[in-house]
C-alpha cells in the first residue's frame, strides 16, 4: 500500500495575508478612497513590476531595509533581483528614464504591494499594499501642502474626524543645520538620522548615538537643540498653506526624522490620536536629490506612502470599518432541476441590464438556498420553479425586510436599482 503523504500546510507564509472576501472588501474600500482622492487632486495612476534591480535600493534607501529587510534572489542570468520594499526608487527610475517627455510637474499615484522581511507584529507585516502619491517637479511649499492635504483628505473621506489623527511635521534642514553647528561629518549624518528615527522604538538609542558620534557632548547638544527647535519660518508657512486648504491638525514635531536617506526637506508622519493605536499611519516627505541619482538632472519631488495594514487598524480603532456587502445583488433559487435552464437564461437577461446575479447550483431545498443567500448577505432572491416558468412573473424577495413584489422579467432590474438606491 502506498505510504500516505503528509498533509500540505494550509497556513499562509509568515507575515503575509490571505484575503477572504470580507478582507478583500475592506482592501477594495481603502483602494477606492485612495484612488478617488488622488484623482480629485489631479493624480494619474501608474504601475510597475514587483521585481526590481536590487541595486537601485543600495545607494539611497535605508540601510535597515537594504541589509535586513529586503527579499532578494539571484536570477538564472546571475542578476540580483529584489521584491520591491518600497515604490519611491522605482518611481524615480521611471521618471528619470523619460524625464524629457513627461510634462512636469507630474502628479502620479500607485497602490503597489511591497515586501519587507520584518518581525510580524501589529501594524507591521511582510507584505502590505501601499498607496504612493508623489508630486515630481515642483519645489515650493504649495507642493508640500498638497501632498499632506491628500493624506488628510483620504482619512476624512473614510469618515475620520481631525481629532482622530494628527499630522506631525518636521524638516530635514533642521537636522542639517544642527549637524553643521555641532560638527557632524557628512558620512555620519545618514546613520545618525536613522538612529534618531528609531527613537520611540529603541530604548538604547542614546547609546547608539554615542557610538555613532564618538562624543557624548555632541549627543547632548544634538538632543537639546532638537528639543529647543519648536518650529521654523518654513514650517509656519506650510501651516498657513494647510489652513487655507482646510487642514488644521498639523503639529511641528522635531522627533519626526524618517528612516530613509533620500529625504532633503519637509518630512511628515500621520499618527492616530487614540492611545491604543500608536503607530504612524503613513509618512513621506521631500526628496529633491533622488532623481539625480539615476544620472539625469536633479528634479525636486515630494510624496508619501500609506499602508493598508495601518489604515485598517485606524478604521477599526475609530469604528469606521465599512459593513461587508457582496457585489452580488440577486440570487436565483431553483425549485427543481427542470427550472435550471430557464433560470440560467433569465440570469443572462438580467446581467445585460447590469444586475449582478448568481444562480444557486447547490441542488438543495429552496429554503436552504435562501438561507445560503442570506448568509452571504445577498440582498434579494427570486425562486424559480414551474409556476414562474409558466407565468413569466417572478417574486422578488428582499431578505432584510422580508418584503415581496411580483413582476415580469423586464421590470426586475428597475425594481432592484430603485430599492438598492
Ligand atoms: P514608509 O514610512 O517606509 O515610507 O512606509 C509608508 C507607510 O507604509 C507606513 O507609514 C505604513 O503605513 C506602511 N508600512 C511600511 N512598512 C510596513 C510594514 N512592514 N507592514 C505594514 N505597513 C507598512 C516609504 O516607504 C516611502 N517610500 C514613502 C514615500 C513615498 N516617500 C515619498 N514618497
Amino acid at each position: 500500500m502506498a505510504k500516505q503523504r503528509d498533509k500540505i500546510s494550509v497556513d499562509s507564509y509568515k507575515g503575509v495575508r490571505d484575503f477572504y472576501p470580507e478582507d478583500q472588501f475592506v482592501l477594495r474600500y481603502l483602494f477606492e478612497h485612495m484612488e478617488r482622492i488622488c484623482e480629485l487632486f489631479g493624480y494619474e495612476e501608474y504601475g510597475a513590476s514587483i521585481l526590481e534591480h536590487a541595486e537601485i535600493y543600495r545607494e539611497k534607501t535605508s540601510e535597515e531595509i537594504v541589509n535586513e529587510q529586503m527579499y532578494t534572489f539571484t536570477d538564472r542570468g546571475g542578476r540580483e533581483v529584489a521584491l520591491r520594499p518600497e515604490m519611491t526608487p522605482t518611481l524615480a527610475r521611471m521618471i528619470a528614464l523619460r524625464s524629457r517627455e513627461i510634462p512636469l510637474p507630474a502628479r502620479w499615484y500607485s497602490i503597489p504591494n511591497v515586501f519587507r522581511y520584518e518581525r510580524p507584529q501589529k501594524g507591521r507585516l511582510r507584505e502590505h499594499w501601499q498607496l504612493n502619491a508623489d508630486l515630481i517637479g515642483a519645489a515650493g511649499v504649495e507642493a508640500d501642502a498638497e501632498i499632506i492635504a491628500i493624506a488628510h483628505g483620504i482619512l476624512r473621506s473614510m469618515g475620520a474626524d481631525e481629532r482622530n489623527f494628527e499630522i506631525r511635521v518636521s524638516d530635514r534642514r533642521i537636522l542639517d543645520a544642527i549637524y553643521d553647528e555641532i560638527g557632524v561629518e557628512n558620512g555620519t549624518r545618514a546613520p545618525v538620522t536613522r538612529i534618531l528615527d528609531s527613537r520611540g522604538k529603541n530604548k538604547d538609542f542614546k547609546d547608539a548615538l554615542s557610538a555613532a558620534l564618538h562624543d557624548d557632548s555632541k549627543v547632548s547638544a544634538l538632543l537639546l537643540m532638537l528639543e529647543r527647535t519648536t518650529s521654523t519660518a518654513y514650517l509656519e508657512e506650510l501651516r498657513t498653506q494647510l489652513e487655507h486648504m482646510g487642514v488644521r491638525n498639523m503639529i511641528v514635531d522635531t522627533n519626526i526624522t524618517r528612516g530613509f536617506d533620500y529625504y532633503t526637506g519637509m518630512v511628515f508622519e500621520v499618527y492616530d490620536t487614540d492611545e491604543s493605536n500608536r503607530r504612524a499611519l503613513f509618512g513621506g516627505g521631500r526628496y529633491d536629490n533622488l532623481l539625480a541619482a539615476f544620472g539625469g538632472e536633479s528634479i525636486p519631488a515630494v510624496g508619501f506612502g500609506m499602508g493598508d495594514v495601518t489604515a485598517r487598524d485606524f478604521l477599526e480603532t475609530h469604528n469606521l470599518l465599512p459593513e461587508y456587502s457582496p457585489a452580488t445583488e440577486l440570487m436565483l433559487c431553483i425549485v427543481e432541476r427542470a427550472a435550471l435552464p430557464h433560470a440560467m437564461r433569465l440570469a443572462q437577461e438580467l446581467r445585460r441590464e447590469d444586475v449582478a446575479v448568481a444562480v444557486n447550483l447547490s441542488e438543495k431545498r429552496v429554503g436552504d438556498q435562501i438561507r445560503q443567500a442570506d448568509k452571504m448577505k445577498i440582498p434579494f432572491v427570486i425562486t424559480v420553479g414551474a409556476q414562474e416558468r409558466e407565468s413569466g412573473r417572478y417574486t422578488i424577495k428582499n431578505l432584510s425586510s422580508g418584503a415581496e413584489i411580483t413582476l415580469p422579467a423586464d421590470r426586475i432590474a428597475e425594481h432592484l436599482f430603485s430599492s438598492l438606491g
